[in-house]
């Protein structure tokens, strides 16, 4: 059936089994001299009259942002032309011509080989590389695949992948964290609420206070690894299912995958894994920038508590003086940049109908962006930590004695004052010593003792912020001994994830080995 007002150009005048000799050759003879691209989609001679419109091209090409997915797509490529020969599509002997095909083509890619001008997108450049290794025969592995499929396969897992880079490197920012804060367990220095000086701590317990946001970050991240490999999407053709026997069982299995997508227009048309994993990425960037900002602060002529190194500062092309924390500026400035591409990505989803659209092609650009940031920002954070000095004499200077108030009033709620009647009488004497431009622990005894009748001389300890800390060994605490099980907790959180014991070998273990 010919369109009342079809595109110019030849037309196909053959039946329904596709176009004649003479057809072809004529809709071949029209085509551009510009060279032709290599099309998954037909292009000229198929479906299209006319060759499309080089802006249509610059636009749609992706290969710039997806082309890193090629080991997945090999892999995934390699699983389906398995599939297609348990399927009884293919013989064994080609089966295995395009595995040993898309094996060449993986080599020649890990050694440099890269897309050509005319190349679509990833999947473009392995077809196309895979027709030049096998021939003809690399036409065939596309059956009852789609594109849309294939895309959602690959970039699940490139996301499981990513996870696992992305642990080793935030383990290695809380391993700095962990070892610098152990070496200074005896060295105390002032906590803050809203910015302004409340109770004394211990470094170590500081420190590690950005050490735990990191250890739910890495738990978040690996349950978004988790979630990607879920579902295969892989089967689902373009969005009905394929219509080929193909095994999705054995190919979860040989891809890795813990189960099959349920619904294939579902598993085409969502990318909420992708944004699963940006969130985890995001809120991982938002720690750190609040990690950078303590220490960036800190690292103030005014606190000096902090002297930054020099491999991972840098100078001032103008003033001399300079050592410029840049390293954890950068970590900072990274959370607009995640939380842009996050935002980007749930904004793209929210308004598509269901099924593939090609909006989604806009998911990876995303992912890589925040990914890729945070490979540069957490080796750079790790070393700008390992480096740094911290000027405990200076944190220790810092301390007021009314951070102890609360420990003056606590000494009163020892001696049997009620809690509040005990602030309100240490809040007098905060304020005599601040008229007065003298420290609290300054004032003389009988000061203490004009304000409450509980006061005895041995109020100057409570004003001693070492006693303030050994008050504090509760779990959790700032208390030395509740910090030396802090640390024993951080380390083994950082021992290498041991298997989790399944089915009868679970029942074993929790019987002692018994049997
Ligand atoms: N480059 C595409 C993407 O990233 C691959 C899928 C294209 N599918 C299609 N029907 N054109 O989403």
């Amino acid at each position: 059936m010919t369109p009342p007002d079809g595109p110019p150009g030849p037309q196909l005048s053959g039946t329904a089994g596709g176009a004649t000799a003479d057809g072809v050759r004529a809709i071949a003879s029209s085509t551009p001299a510009r060279a032709r691209a290599h099309r998954l989609w037909g292009g000229v001679g198929g479906r299209f009259g006319a060759e499309s419109a080089p802006a249509l091209e610059a636009l749609n090409r992706s290969v710039g942002t997806d082309f890193r997915l090629w080991p997945f797509d090999v892999r995934l490529s390699k699983a389906w032309a398995v599939a297609l020969w348990d399927a009884g599509v293919l013989t064994l002997a080609d089966s295995q011509r395009l595995e040993a095909g898309l094996d060449a083509v993986a080599r020649r890619l890990a050694d440099g080989a890269g897309p050509e001008p005319g190349d679509e997108d990833v999947h473009t450049v392995i077809d196309r590389m895979l027709s030049e290794e096998i021939g003809a025969l690399a036409a065939r592995l596309h059956t009852g695949r789609s594109r849309n499929d294939q895309v959602a396969t690959a970039t699940r897992l490139w996301c499981a992948d990513a996870v696992a880079a992305l642990d080793v490197r935030v383990r290695a920012v809380q391993q700095v964290l962990l070892d610098r804060a152990a070496a200074l367990q005896d060295a105390i220095m002032p906590a803050y609420t809203h910015l302004q000086q409340a109770q004394p701590v211990s470094v170590t317990h500081w420190l590690l206070g950005h050490f735990w946001p990191l250890e739910r970050d890495r738990a978040r991240l690996a349950a978004a690894g988790r979630t990607a490999l879920a579902a295969l999407p892989l089967g689902s053709g373009a969005i009905a299912g394929s219509a080929y026997p193909v095994s999705r069982v054995l190919l979860k299995e040989s891809l890795g995958f813990s189960g099959l997508s349920a619904n294939s227009v579902d598993a085409v048309g969502d990318r909420d894994f992708v944004a699963e994993l940006l969130f985890a990425a995001t809120l991982l960037t938002v720690h750190l920038s609040r990690l950078a900002e303590d220490l960036i602060l800190f690292g103030s002529t005014e606190f000096g508590f902090v002297r930054f190194g020099e491999a991972f500062t840098t100078g001032s092309s103008m003033m001399p003086q300079k050592r410029n924390p840049d390293v954890l500026e950068l970590a900072r400035g990274t959370t607009g940049r995640a939380l842009g591409d996050l935002t980007a990505l749930l904004v793209t989803l929210k308004g598509l109908p269901s099924g593939y659209n090609k909006d989604l092609q806009e998911d990876k650009r995303a992912l890589f962006d925040a990914v890729d940031a945070l490979q540069l920002v957490l080796p750079a954070v790790a070393g700008a930590i390992e480096e740094m000095t911290f000027r405990t004499d200076r944190m220790r200077a810092a301390l007021a004695s009314a951070l102890m108030a609360t420990d003056v009033a606590d000494y009163l709620v020892r001696k049997g004052v009620a809690f509040r009647d005990a602030h309100r009488a240490v809040g007098t004497l905060v304020r005599m010593a601040e008229d007065g431009g003298i420290e609290l622990d300054a004032l003389p005894f009988a000061a203490f003792a004009a304000v409450h009748p509980a006061f005895t001389p041995d109020v100057l300890d409570a004003l001693s912020p070492e006693a303030s800390i050994a008050h504090r060994n509760l779990a959790g605490g700032t208390g030395a001994e509740a910090v030396r099980i802090q640390i024993e907790a951080a380390r083994s959180a950082l021992e290498p994830p041991r298997e989790t014991p399944r089915g009868n070998e679970w029942t074993i273990a929790a019987a002692g080995g018994a049997r």
